[in-house]
């Protein structure tokens, strides 16, 4: 198979010569670095999974078996549709770029690597995980999102090397030497070099890491550099899978966890194999302090930078906005002044990370009142929260306070003394991991998780979604 064949793609990479010697060099060390710190274990195996083959809106993915090794990394851009003006900032309704403007390269080519380089980091943070699933569903979701994010790499390795030249290449050769979790050569963002080595990390890793991704996304897709805008609006159609893989995730250990709740004489969902609420409760105040540090500081000059440049936009900047240049208004943000919590005026264009944010913390609240429904099925008084934004920072304007998960300003004693009610313990963390045995018999799961509703795109529950080479 020739290389244009193996890449599905929709540009033309048959007729781009310069380009396709770029990824002919490029794809080798892309597929060394797969070997090495891809899913252990797995690589011979046949999984069941989707691959992107065009962007029509019905027909853009196809369901095959396919060894992950061989999985057909595509590059795909939503087509043009007429002339795309700049939709925001002080270019407000000129033409949209398709090449980068001189000026702004240096700070696309980092908003370019800042998203790029979280691609494979998850892929790593996840290399362990097909050792435990908890069924042979989960084993073929974790990976779909595996090769997903793999495939979002290509899309951004695809921008880098056909607008940026040498310094392109040279960052897409970065992108497969750092490493997540290594203090040499560690991934960009801190929460891309934290450990997710059982199955509620994972869920957790989903629902709230790569939602940050999807809102990261959504900003770049309003971009006046119209490659990019269209890479990640591609990209999106297969995050909303891995943002459905974590919602749903939580939702059923919280399902199995309120049955057992319910079940057992006193209550304790630990004694029936399952993970009590009060510790799911725990792993969602850390996972979401975590991914919410990667909006960026709450009050920022490059966010307001790369508004006013045109480089991102807000969530659905033309659907939900009808003013675009963000020149007027303030943001009321908390801030601590002299002890206690204020509110100051932030001009809005300084606000732009705090403004995605509350699109976030409002998808996360809604995913939240689900699960609480699903607890409510089973008559239990336990509710779940998504706590404050301030709680648990270590970044930007709250990070030198402590605060407690409603948000009230507390000292940091105040706060130690009440950690263990909060975060994970490492008995906390014990138990989970205690509980990470692997189930690959079609139709079985985990005691520690309900099954999902239904199994991928209309097979049943039992359906092999993983068919094991035979191991030697
Ligand atoms: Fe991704
Ligand atoms: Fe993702």
């Amino acid at each position: 198979m020739s290389l244009t064949d193996s890449i599905p793609n929709n540009v033309d990479l048959a007729s781009d010569r310069k380009l396709l010697r770029a990824l002919e060099h490029w794809r080798p060390n892309f597929l060394d670095w797969w070997m090495q710190m891809g899913p252990e274990g797995f690589q011979r195996d046949d999984i069941w999974l989707r691959t992107a083959i065009s962007v029509d809106a019905d027909g853009w993915a196809q369901y095959a078996y396919v060894r992950m090794p061989e999985y057909r990394w595509g590059i795909f851009l939503v087509p043009k549709s007429g002339e795309r003006t700049i939709g925001f900032g002080d270019r407000h309704d000129q033409p949209a770029w398709d090449e980068v403007p001189g000026e702004l390269r240096g700070s696309l080519r980092r908003l370019i690597v800042t998203q790029a380089d979280t691609e494979p980091a998850s892929v790593e943070q996840q290399r362990q995980l097909g050792k435990t699933a908890p069924s042979l569903y989960d084993l073929r979701n974790l990976f779909q999102v595996n090769v997903e994010e793999g495939r979002h790499l290509w899309a951004m390795v695809h921008l880098l090397h056909q607008y940026f030249g040498r310094d392109g290449r040279e960052e897409a050769e970065e992108l497969l030497a750092r490493r997540s979790g290594d203090p040499d050569k560690p991934r960009i963002l801190s929460t891309f070099n934290e450990r997710t080595d059982e199955w509620l990390s994972f869920f957790m890793f989903t629902m709230f890491t790569d939602r940050d991704g999807k809102y990261q996304l959504a900003a770049l897709a309003e971009s006046g550099f119209d490659p990019l805008a269209r890479a990640t609006r591609f990209m999106l159609t297969e995050e909303s899978f891995h943002l459905f893989v974590g919602e749903t995730g939580i939702d059923r250990v919280v399902r199995r966890s309120a049955e057992a709740t319910r079940r057992d004489p006193n209550g304790d969902a630990r004694a029936q194999g399952a993970i009590d609420l009060p510790t799911i409760q725990k792993w969602i105040n850390y996972w979401f302090s975590s991914a919410i540090e990667l909006f960026g500081g709450e009050i920022s000059s490059n966010a307001a930078e790369y508004f006013a440049t045109g480089l991102k936009g807000r969530y659905q900047e033309q659907k939900k906005y009808t003013d675009h240049l963000a020149l007027e208004g303030f943001y009321p943000m908390p801030v601590v002044e002299n002890g206690r919590l204020a509110t100051r005026e932030v001009p809005l264009r300084n606000a732009m990370n705090e403004v995605l944010r509350d699109e976030y913390v409002e998808d996360c609240e809604r995913a939240c009142r689900k699960w609480n429904r699903t607890i409510e099925e089973y008559g239990l008084d336990f509710r779940l929260r998504i706590p404050s934004r301030r709680f648990h920072r270590t970044m930007g304007i709250y990070a030198e306070h402590c605060f407690d998960p409603e948000g009230n300003l507390i000292t940091r004693e105040q706060f130690e003394a009440r950690r263990h009610e909060w975060l994970p313990t490492e008995e906390d963390r014990a138990y989970v991991q205690s509980l990470m045995t692997p189930v690959y018999e079609p139709g079985r799961f985990a005691p520690w998780i309900a099954p999902p509703e239904r199994g991928v795109r209309g097979q049943p529950l039992d359906f092999p979604y993983v068919k094991f080479a035979s191991r030697d």
